[in-house]
């Protein structure tokens, strides 16, 4: 099988593509991406001679078609993929969550080839904190920012492009990753620098808000059976039941690194902050069989420490001018 990537010299591309060299060698990659603030080639240095790499934006209709013609399939994770970014300035998100989703469709439409739609649980908007409910495939899309709303429009154009056009396409919808090459404005990332800069963790509002974190080799995992093994048409939420408050996130990180856990601030809060989001993955692993190996958040937060420590010189570019960025919003 040839495949094209689309984002994968960002965080969670970057990794799909090593799983892909490292699970699955006889596929064939071909890597499009447009190397914006969040894109990275040297994510790719440990398997550059395994994998062919376009430069180039996946809205640019000239660039995607031959690329799309000479493949299989395409798995899509290029994506604007920050809250914080698009709440400052929104039209990036659109034009390429919205009108390079919308470019791909046309392409994959003409010429025939399957599409794998990576999204986000965002797109559902958030639950309560107190709520046992979680997330599943029928929960109303109801999304809250420049970020999900776009993401949330990119899977609209998806399903219609299935019901319309035949379009052989899944989608799935995956809770927050964490784990190795997650750009430092991320915020495991960034707390995790901070400490290493001897700066103190900075957590919006309260530290009260809850996500349900999973390890980026868990969601690539789910990605591959979608890909491979997922019925077309159909959406597939990917979550390793990880719900965690903020706050526990940060305090973990700090005893992990040999700090006390109270050598945190509260900083102003993110506007439309959601406050809680869980995901029901029954279908993957009732259909898929698809489980995660991660099943200690803890264990996956140490070792993904101990990635940072040891990989200094990939963040640190980017630290500096992250932190100026957030510097303006007073956080
Ligand atoms: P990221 O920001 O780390 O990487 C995005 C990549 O896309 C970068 O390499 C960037 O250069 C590239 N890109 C951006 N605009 C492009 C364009 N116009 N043309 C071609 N390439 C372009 O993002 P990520 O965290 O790796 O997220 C990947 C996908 O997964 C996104 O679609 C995101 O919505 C989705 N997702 C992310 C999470 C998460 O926790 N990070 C959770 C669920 C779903
Ligand atoms: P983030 O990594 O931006 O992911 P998302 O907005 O997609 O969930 O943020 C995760 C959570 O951490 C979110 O509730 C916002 C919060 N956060 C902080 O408390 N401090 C920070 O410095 C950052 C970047 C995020």
């Amino acid at each position: 099988m040839h495949i094209v990537v689309t984002g994968g010299a960002g965080f969670i591309g970057a990794n799909f593509v090593h799983h892909v060299v490292r699970e699955h060698p006889g596929t064939q990659v071909t890597v499009l991406d447009a190397l914006t603030y969040a894109g990275d080639r040297r994510s790719l240095d440990p398997v550059a001679d395994k994998i062919t790499f376009v430069t180039g934006d996946v809205a640019d209709a000239a660039t995607v078609d031959p690329l799309v013609a000479a493949a299989d399939a395409v798995v899509h994770f290029a994506a604007e993929s920050h809250n914080d970014n698009s709440l400052a300035q929104p039209w990036p998100f659109v034009q390429t969550n919205v009108v390079g989703t919308y470019t791909l469709l046309e392409a994959v439409r003409k010429h025939g080839r399957r599409l794998h739609h990576v999204s986000t649980d965002e797109v559902y908007g958030d639950l309560e904190l107190d709520d046992p409910a979680k997330f599943t495939p029928e929960t109303a899309y109801n999304p809250s920012s420049p970020y999900s709303s776009t993401k949330a429009a990119s899977d609209m154009l998806v399903r219609a492009w299935v019901r319309s056009f035949g379009v052989a396409a899944t989608i799935s919808n995956c809770s927050n990753n964490y784990g190795p090459y997650q750009h430092v404005e991320k915020f495991i990332p960034r707390q995790v620098t901070n400490v290493i800069d001897g700066v103190r963790p900075k957590l919006y509002g309260t530290g009260a808000n809850v996500r349900d974190w999973i390890h980026v080799d868990d969601h690539n995992a789910a990605v591959w059976q979608v890909l491979t093994r997922g019925q077309v048409g159909q959406t597939y939420l990917i979550g390793a039941d990880g719900e965690v408050d903020n706050k526990t996130v940060v305090e973990t990180l700090l005893e992990l690194m040999g700090q006390p856990s109270d050598a945190y601030d509260l900083v102003s809060d993110r506007p439309g902050h959601d406050l809680r989001y869980a995901i029901d993955a029954t279908r993957l692993r009732d259909e898929l069989g698809w489980t995660p190996k991660y099943t200690s958040f803890r264990d996956g937060l140490a070792a993904t420490v101990d990635w940072y420590r040891a990989n200094e010189a990939w963040w640190r570019p980017q630290k500096n001018a992250t932190e100026a960025k957030y510097a303006t919003l007073g956080r």
